[in-house]
């Protein structure tokens, strides 16, 4: 689950493209979740378009402390927190990477790959540990 630097660097390089059409990847994304897993819509209270301009806010940061990802633990961990909140079972993080990864993949077009399949994979793993902690801790 630990970045390379080459991981961080494929990280970094594609988001770049990613932010020229960042509102998609979250419409994309939310349309991909809520396809693969229904019964998790109605968990969604808050108008959507919101929710969108919440999750891009907070890949953007994520993509941003990368290299300080130490920094931005706190952050994930009280998101974590209200998660619980919200009603979200730890299950359900391996469903919401599935789809965060099917929408960088579209987003992408023809230049994802698997190395970056991997390193985004390993970045989603590393934020949801922390906001999983966050979930469970009191
Ligand atoms: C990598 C993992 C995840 C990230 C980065 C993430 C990010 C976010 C963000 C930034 C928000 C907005 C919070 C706010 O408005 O204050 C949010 C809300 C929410 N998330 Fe997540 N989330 C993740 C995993 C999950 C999982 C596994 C579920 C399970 C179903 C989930 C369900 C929700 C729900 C129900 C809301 C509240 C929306 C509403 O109030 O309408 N999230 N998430």
């Amino acid at each position: 689950m630990t970045l390379t630097n080459n991981d961080k660097a494929l990280i970094e390089s594609t988001y770049a493209h990613l932010i020229i059409n960042e509102l998609n990847l979250a419409k994309c994304f939310y349309r991909n979740l809520f396809e693969m897993a229904p019964l998790i819509k109605p968990m969604f209270k808050k108008d959507t378009a919101l929710v969108e301009v919440h999750f891009n806010e907070l890949i953007h940061t994520a993509v941003k402390y990368i290299k300080n990802f130490e920094e931005l633990k706190p952050e994930l961990y009280d998101l974590g927190k209200k998660h619980r909140g919200f009603g979200v079972k730890v299950g359900q993080f391996k469903v919401v990477k599935a789809a965060l990864l099917l929408s960088i993949e579209y987003e992408l077009k023809g230049q994802f790959n698997n190395d970056i399949k991997v390193a985004w994979s390993n970045y989603i793993d590393q934020i949801s540990a922390v906001m999983i902690e966050g979930l469970n801790g009191d």
